[in-house]
């Protein structure tokens, strides 16, 4: 399906380590936005559709999913992006919205391409194919170190740690490094945040990028 250009909408992503506390702070800039008036949307990856949370559930919680190659893990996380680009963003960047995404096309490139050291190339041709023109206006990267990830991965009250969660403290720290290079390469698109600074903290200095980066 071809994607229209984006008009007045805007895409923002939010990218960093599992437990950096970014779906804390999609909500918080949802809430800002809410209050300007314009319309926002709160989408997440894996996932933010029925078809894409019915491969979520394939990538992280099959218990079949240790034998799960890389790249076949590539090709499900792109499936899912590409349905929730044209279910879901793309109309709404179309009707002026604010898109708000925890994850997007950076998490592949970073986890499965640097992670799992899938070649570079591949991976960015997939994305570009899973997102046609899509591109976020701002990505927000909310960097911990990855002893601070762990502990509060270890913390979540909830079940077993998943799939992707059971990775060992190197994988991590690649994924750390993997933004951090990512970030410095293109820095008019991102924006990296300490996220040991505090909620509160966070929330006001994400707020600040935004209106300055995107008026
Ligand atoms: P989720 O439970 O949504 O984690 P989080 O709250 O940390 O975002 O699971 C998403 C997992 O999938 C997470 O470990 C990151 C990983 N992932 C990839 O490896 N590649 C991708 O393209 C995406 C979108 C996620």
């Amino acid at each position: 399906m071809p994607l229209k250009s984006k008009t007045t909408g805007r895409l923002i992503s939010f990218e960093g380590s599992e437990g950096s506390g970014k779906s804390t702070q999609l909500s918080r800039l949802a809430a800002h936005l809410q209050k300007t008036g314009r319309e926002v949307v709160s989408t997440r990856e894996p996932g933010g559709t029925e078809i894409g949370e019915q491969i979520r559930n394939i990538i992280v919680h099959n218990s079949k999913g240790d034998e799960m190659c890389a790249e076949t893990e590539l090709l499900l996380f792109t499936a899912a992006r590409a349905q929730v680009v044209r279910e879901v963003i793309a109309p709404a960047l179309t009707r002026g919205a604010v898109v708000l995404t925890d994850r997007y096309l950076d998490s592949s490139t970073v986890y499965q391409g640097i992670g799992r050291n899938l070649a570079a190339d591949p991976v960015a041709q997939v994305n570009r194919f899973a997102v046609g023109n899509v591109m976020p206006d701002l990505t927000i990267v909310i960097d911990v170190p990855t002893e601070v990830s762990l502990a509060r991965i270890r913390q979540r009250a909830s079940d077993l740690p998943d799939r992707m969660e059971r990775e060992n403290i190197d994988f991590y720290k690649k994924i750390r490094e993997g933004y951090l290079l990512l970030a410095r390469g293109l820095p008019d698109r991102f924006a990296v945040f300490d996220g040991t600074l505090g909620e509160d903290a966070l929330e006001k200095k994400i707020w600040a990028t935004v209106k300055e980066r995107l008026g």
